[in-house]
């Protein structure tokens, strides 16, 4: 069965085909990144005027790609939240035309479900039960138990700003462009990560939650000084200050959280299976620093590839074959919402460990 996935929820215009959920046959993403670069972050109504134009030449590259007409299409999957809602109305609006057109049905994919499929899609491989999963990416820093295709607990998220949307605050900050992850990566090659200790937000002891929103203002204050009032001390880096001390003394704060999170769910649930995804999770000293905690600890650990932490529409194109197979192939109308909500643990309850 080829699935023809489509992704639009945000600032990527994504088409991929996918066989039988597993197998990647073409992902072709097309960033609008330089066309957001000069706001220093993602404008809403550039991001869909920018898919509408970007969708049927990204559609034809990866029918091209993967070598099939489309009349070999048999579903088509389409990310119909949470993001951007303009931007996941033109996704939706161009996967409704293409079932009329090929006489295929079209069904909606969680964004965030589908950036837990990516790290199996590796060679093909099912997925396992039970799971860890993190997703840390622009707009998301979920940590889920995950039980089976459909069953996602959530065990903890952020409170204010996700890891990816730190990145690309501080980037700001920094004035080192956008998207943040990877030039505050790129700075940080050359900085000490030793050189500011920014307090490390882990909550209380035993909290899965997440809370960058205050790192980021370590860092506005370290670089800008603050006023007796408490306000930013002006908008000029302070004199002599090294971005790149700054940068590295960031990203080492925010992977020792990711890490130090991962390693409480594991302790909490006794789940050792652990896979990771989202924009984030590209960052080479986190996926270092998790294959060594899982070498250490003897967890299996599933990254994603870099080509399918970031958005992409294999991942929706696969997940969108898991919920067509667990919906028993009845198609349901598509519902754009720039929200999503899981189940969550109840506030200071247990997992039975498995
Ligand atoms: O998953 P994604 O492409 O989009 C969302 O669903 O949000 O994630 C984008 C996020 C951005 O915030 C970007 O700065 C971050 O992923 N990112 C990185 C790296 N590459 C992308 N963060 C840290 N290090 C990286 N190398
Ligand atoms: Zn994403």
């Amino acid at each position: 069965m080829l699935t023809l996935g489509v992704e639009t929820s945000c600032d990527e215009t994504a088409v991929a085909i996918v066989r039988d959920g597993r197998e990647v046959v073409s992902s072709v993403v097309a960033s609008q990144a330089s066309r957001h670069a000069p706001f220093g972050g993602v404008v809403p109504e550039i991001a869909a005027r920018e898919h509408v134009l970007a969708l049927v030449p990204v559609f034809e590259r990866a029918l091209e790609e993967a070598g099939c007409a489309r009349e070999d299409i048999d579903l088509v999957a389409v990310t119909e939240r949470p993001g951007l809602l303009a931007a996941l109305l033109s996704g939706i609006a161009a996967a409704q035309a293409l079932g009329l057109a090929l006489d295929v049905p079209v069904i909606g994919v969680n964004h965030v479900e589908a950036h837990l499929v990516a790290p199996f899609l590796v060679d093909g491989r099912a997925p396992e039960w039970p799971l860890l999963s993190l997703v840390v990416s622009g707009g998301h820093t979920h940590l889920f138990l995950s039980r089976g295709d459909e069953d996602h607990l959530l065990l903890g998220a952020t409170l204010d700003d996700a890891a990816g949307e730190a990145f690309d605050k501080v980037a700001k900050l920094l004035r080192l462009g956008y998207p943040g992850g990877p030039v505050v990566q790129r700075a940080a090659e050359s900085g000490d990560p030793e050189a500011v200790v920014f307090k490390r937000p882990y909550l209380s002891k035993e909290s899965l939650d997440f809370s960058f929103s205050g790192l980021k203002t370590a860092v506005l204050y370290h670089c800008f000084g603050q006023t007796p009032d408490g306000k930013p001390g002006g908008d000029r880096l302070k004199p002599g200050l090294r971005v790149e001390d700054v940068a590295a003394s960031f990203q080492a704060c925010v992977v020792d959280v990711l890490d130090r999170k991962l390693r409480r769910a594991v302790e909490q649930t006794g789940v050792t299976r652990v896979a990771i995804g989202g924009g984030v999770a590209c960052n080479g000293p986190l996926r270092e620093r998790l294959r060594r905690t899982a070498a250490e600890r003897q967890w299996e650990l599933l990254l994603a590839p870099p080509a399918l932490c970031t958005d992409n529409a294999a991942m929706v194109a696969a997940r969108g074959a898991q919920v067509w197979a667990a919906r028993g192939g009845v198609p349901r109308p598509l519902e754009a919402s720039p929200r999503a909500s899981w189940v969550r643990r109840p506030a200071g309850g247990t997992v039975a460990k498995g």
